[in-house]
C-alpha cells in the first residue's frame, strides 16, 4: 500500500464526505443526555447516514487487521474507554465523558471525525482533559502544509499533552484515507520533528489524538468484544479527530460542520477555512 494523493474530483468527494461525517455528531449532540444508551445513539447515526445522508457508515461490519467485524455504526467510547467502544443498552449517566467516532461512506470516499461529549454537568477533571485534549488535536493540525514531515505533527501534539501532564496513547494513531477507510500514511500522535514523511499537496488524513489523563499504557476491555480498548490505571482517556486535506499553502479540516466547536484561539485565522455553507 502506498499514500494516495487526491485530485480534484477526489478533494469533492473527500470534502462531501467529511461534512456529512461532521454532520451525523450535530445530529446526534441533543440527543447525548442521561439516560440514553449508547445503541440509541448507534441507531439514530446508521438511519440518518442511511436514510438522510444516502451514505454508508463505515465502521458496520468493518475488519481492522484479523479482527472480528465490527459490529455498529459509531463507536462510543465512554469514560476510561480509549477507542473503539462498542455501543450497547447501557444507559450514560450524568459526568459521562463519552467520545462519538463517526465514519461516512459516500460516492466511495470516507470522512472521519470525532467529537468528546460531557453527558450533562462534568467534573472540573473531565472538562478539563477533553479541552485540552481539543487542543492537542488543533496543535497537530496548525503544523500541517507541503515540506513539513509526520514527526513534527507528532511532537506538536505530544510536546503540548504532556506539558499539561496527560500522556499519549502509542499504539492508536491516525492515518491516511480516502477511497480507503485507513490507508497510508500512520499519523503517530508523538514523535521528534523532521522525522517520518514529507506530507505534500493532496494527501488526506487524520488527527486523533488519544490523551490519557494518568498513564499512557491500554489494554483490552473487559468486555473481551475484541474492540473495547480501555486505560491499564482505568483513568479518563479523551479524544477529537478530524480528517484534513494538505492544501497547497497548508491545511483545509475536511470534517468541519455548522455544530463543530470553533477552533482554539491559537490557530492561525488564515489556516481555517471558512464554515462551510449548509444546504
Ligand atoms: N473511526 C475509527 C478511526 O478513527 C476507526 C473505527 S474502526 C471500527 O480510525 F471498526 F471500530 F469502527
Ligand atoms: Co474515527
Ligand atoms: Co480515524
Amino acid at each position: 500500500m502506498t499514500i494516495t494523493y487526491k485530485d480534484a474530483d477526489g478533494i469533492a468527494g473527500m470534502r462531501l464526505a467529511g461534512r456529512l461525517a461532521a454532520e451525523v455528531l450535530d445530529y446526534l449532540t441533543p440527543f447525548v443526555v442521561p439516560g440514553v444508551t449508547t445503541n440509541a445513539l448507534d441507531k439514530l447515526a446508521h438511519d440518518y447516514i442511511v436514510d438522510v445522508q444516502g451514505g454508508i457508515p463505515a465502521p458496520l461490519n468493518y475488519r481492522g487487521g484479523g479482527k472480528i467485524p465490527y459490529p455498529k455504526s459509531i463507536c462510543t467510547s465512554v469514560n476510561h474507554q480509549v477507542c473503539h467502544g462498542i455501543p450497547n443498552d447501557k444507559q450514560l449517566k450524568k459526568g459521562d465523558v463519552v467520545n462519538i467516532d463517526v465514519t461516512v461512506i459516500k460516492n466511495s470516499w470516507h470522512g472521519d471525525t470525532s467529537r468528546m461529549f460531557i453527558v450533562g454537568e462534568g467534573s472540573i477533571a473531565a472538562k478539563r482533559l477533553c479541552s485540552i485534549t481539543y487542543e492537542a488535536m488543533w496543535h497537530g493540525i496548525q503544523m500541517v502544509k507541503p515540506g513539513i514531515h509526520l514527526g513534527d505533527i507528532g511532537h506538536a501534539i505530544q510536546r503540548f499533552a504532556e506539558g499539561q501532564g496527560y500522556s499519549v496513547v502509542r499504539e492508536f494513531c491516525g492515518h491516511g484515507i480516502g477511497q480507503v477507510f485507513h490507508e497510508e500514511p500512520q499519523v503517530l500522535h508523538y514523535g521528534r520533528p523532521g522525522t517520518l514523511e514529507m506530507l505534500r499537496e493532496g494527501m488526506t488524513f487524520t488527527i486523533e489524538p488519544m490523551i490519557n489523563a494518568g498513564r499512557k499504557e491500554i489494554k483490552d476491555g473487559p468486555e473481551k468484544d475484541g474492540w473495547t480498548i480501555v486505560t491499564a490505571d482505568r483513568s479518563l482517556s479523551a479524544q477529537w479527530e478530524h480528517t484534513v486535506l494538505v492544501t497547497p499553502t497548508g491545511y483545509e479540516v475536511l470534517t468541519l460542520s455548522a455544530g463543530s466547536p470553533p477552533a482554539p484561539a491559537f490557530v492561525a485565522e488564515a489556516f481555517v477555512p471558512a464554515s462551510p455553507a449548509i444546504a
